[in-house]
């Protein structure tokens, strides 16, 4: 539909490859688009077969897929794929790389060259671009446990009735520390899923009292370290959502509403139900959001305080706002005269 009315292209479809192939030879159209991943013939398979047709070795073909990794793009690569697209594909840009492929074929041979070694250098940035991701999923994945094994190492000294004050303190810090690295840990993994469309949140019942209760609970002692008092009002008994999820984005919350809270002021988590969605609010009495960056906050990497002496990214309102999404819902940032107030909605059904 992209293609046909913004595009203002012609578009047949082929439900598999073998009815591509028919389809290619009967309609000779000018670009080909495929899919990787279909019953029967693979794309890659399908790729190479046009290939070796009458009018089939120099058309533009581009592949969409949901695999975004190293191989696939290698194998589409080595089959004569033109182009690569992974999914969720941009309608916008879908027409763009079409357009370009039809304009490509249109230019003299010593046009076509230096298109060819272009193609070959971006190409050659997106594969090291898909091999950094895979990494980064490894280690992140690879961090996981040892990061929890430090986390539960230190409830063991703390279970140590001996344990002088000072070492208590240290530990609790051991603690503190290694769920800001598992929170980072985890922001950087989802962030990755959800811009790729993949965090899918699997939704339960959840008892939210118990849920802010158990979070509050956790940060009690850095509240009092701080000297910050934590408070939760939840006048809703159960809402319906991704469990996991929801906590590590309240989680996110409340660590930035802790982090930006004055001594001797309140961090609140509030819930109310409104219809047919359930409002959570988290607030603290800082500084802060200034109106003009309260859209830009929830970007990737965007940080307004410095974040040199900590361990944080700017990835946990990123996150925070990929899975209130995939939940349908929505999460903005809003004054709380004085501070900061983010609220969250989640569709509930009735
Ligand atoms: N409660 C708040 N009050 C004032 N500013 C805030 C508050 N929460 C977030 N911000 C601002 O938004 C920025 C982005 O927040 P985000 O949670 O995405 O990243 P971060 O907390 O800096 O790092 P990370 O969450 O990855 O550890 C923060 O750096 C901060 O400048
Ligand atoms: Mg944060």
């Amino acid at each position: 539909m992209t293609l046909e009315q913004e595009g203002g292209y012609s578009v047949t479809l082929a439900a598999n490859g073998a009815e591509g192939l028919r389809l290619f030879e009967r309609d000779r159209p000018d670009c080909v688009l495929l899919d990787v991943r279909m019953p029967g013939m693979d794309g890659f398979e399908v790729c190479a077969r046009l290939r070796a047709m009458p009018g089939g070795a120099d058309v533009p073909v581009l592949f969409l897929t949901a695999l975004r990794d190293v191989e696939t793009f290698d194998r589409a690569e080595a089959v004569g794929g033109s182009d690569f697209l992974t999914k969720p594909v941009h309608p916008a840009e879908l027409v763009l790389r079409v357009q370009q492929a039809l304009r490509v074929r249109r230019l003299d041979a010593e046009f076509q060259a230096q298109c060819e070694l272009l193609r070959r250098q971006r190409n050659e940035l997106f594969r090291l671009q898909l091999q950094k991701e895979d990494l980064a999923a490894f280690l992140v994945h690879d961090l996981k446990n040892p990061v929890n094994a430090i986390d539960l190492e230190a409830q063991v000294i703390l279970r140590d009735r001996q344990l002088t004050e000072r070492s208590r303190g240290a530990a609790e810090q051991i603690r503190a520390r290694s769920r800001d690295l598992l929170r980072l840990i985890l922001n950087l993994l989802d962030t990755a899923r959800g811009e790729q469309g993949q965090l899918s949140p699997s939704l339960t019942t959840v008892a939210l009292p118990a849920l802010v209760a158990g979070i509050l609970g956790a940060r009690a002692e850095n509240a009092r370290e701080l000297d910050v008092r934590l408070h939760a009002m939840i006048d809703v008994p159960v809402v319906s959502a991704d469990a996991e999820l929801l906590r590590r984005v309240l989680e996110n919350l409340v660590d930035n509403a802790l982090r930006h809270a004055p001594h001797g002021s309140s961090v609140r988590v509030a819930a109310l139900s409104l219809g047919d969605e359930v409002e959570i609010q988290v607030s603290d009495e800082g500084a802060g959001v200034p109106p003009d960056m309260r859209e830009a906050i929830f970007v990737r990497y965007v940080q307004l305080d410095d974040g040199t002496m900590r361990v944080g990214r700017g990835l946990g309102l990123t996150f925070c706002k990929l899975a209130v999404e995939a939940h349908g819902g929505r999460i903005w940032a809003d004054e709380a005269q004085p501070g900061a107030v983010f609220r969250l909605s989640l569709p509930q059904p009735r």
